[in-house]
């Protein structure tokens, strides 16, 4: 039974370990290192299911990196879900990288947010539309290399920049935070 994650494990922008750059961690994972990998899935699943999400104490999200609890490892768990709740797209990964991404360019209509900000910084955020990523698996056991599109190519992308210590608005205009970039394709 691994560690359970909830609000209270989260560190936030306030806290400069959240800038750090995370460390590669060995494969195959080390018991310490899956058991923290399932822990963050376990709190993005739950996460959006409202009985529980209420009695643990969890934020709905869509992902977290381990340096979110404090944790400098190159370990994230995404959890797409439809309006129904099924998975849509589901990944807890080891080491993941961009391998290549499209000149094309995605922003979200309404924003970003992240569990480790608290206060909302408004603007857009353009990010590759496309990009291929070059992880390993827990939910499969392989090294995977992931296409990935749209709305998930901006989470995995949002996920991926924690593990340097970036955050969302790091890429939001400060002179001009709603620019439209014409090219750019919108995601409402
Ligand atoms: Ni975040």
């Amino acid at each position: 039974m691994s560690k359970r994650i909830n609000n209270g494990s989260i560190i936030h922008d306030s806290d400069p370990l959240i800038r750090e750059h995370s460390l590669e961690v060995a494969l195959p994972l080390s018991k310490e290192d899956e058991e923290l990998l399932r822990s963050l899935y376990n709190y993005v699943y739950d996460s959006t299911i409202k009985e529980i999400a209420e009695k643990e104490d969890l934020s709905p999200a869509v992902g977290i990196a381990a340096i979110q609890v404090g944790v400098k490892k190159k370990l994230i768990a995404v959890v797409l879900k439809d309006s129904e709740g099924n998975v849509v797209h589901e990944y807890a990964l080891a080491n993941p990288k961009i391998i290549s991404y499209s000149v094309e360019e995605a922003y979200l209509e309404t924003g970003e947010g992240c569990l480790s900000v608290p206060e909302y910084h408004e603007g857009y955020v353009y990010r590759p539309r496309r990009i291929k990523v070059k992880a390993y698996n827990l939910l499969t056991g392989q090294e995977e290399i992931i296409k990935a599109k749209d709305y998930l190519a901006i989470v995995l992308g949002h996920e991926i920049d924690h593990l340097s210590g970036t955050l969302y608005y790091d890429h939001i205009d400060p002179k001009d935070p709603f620019k439209v970039k014409k090219d750019a394709f919108c995601i409402d």
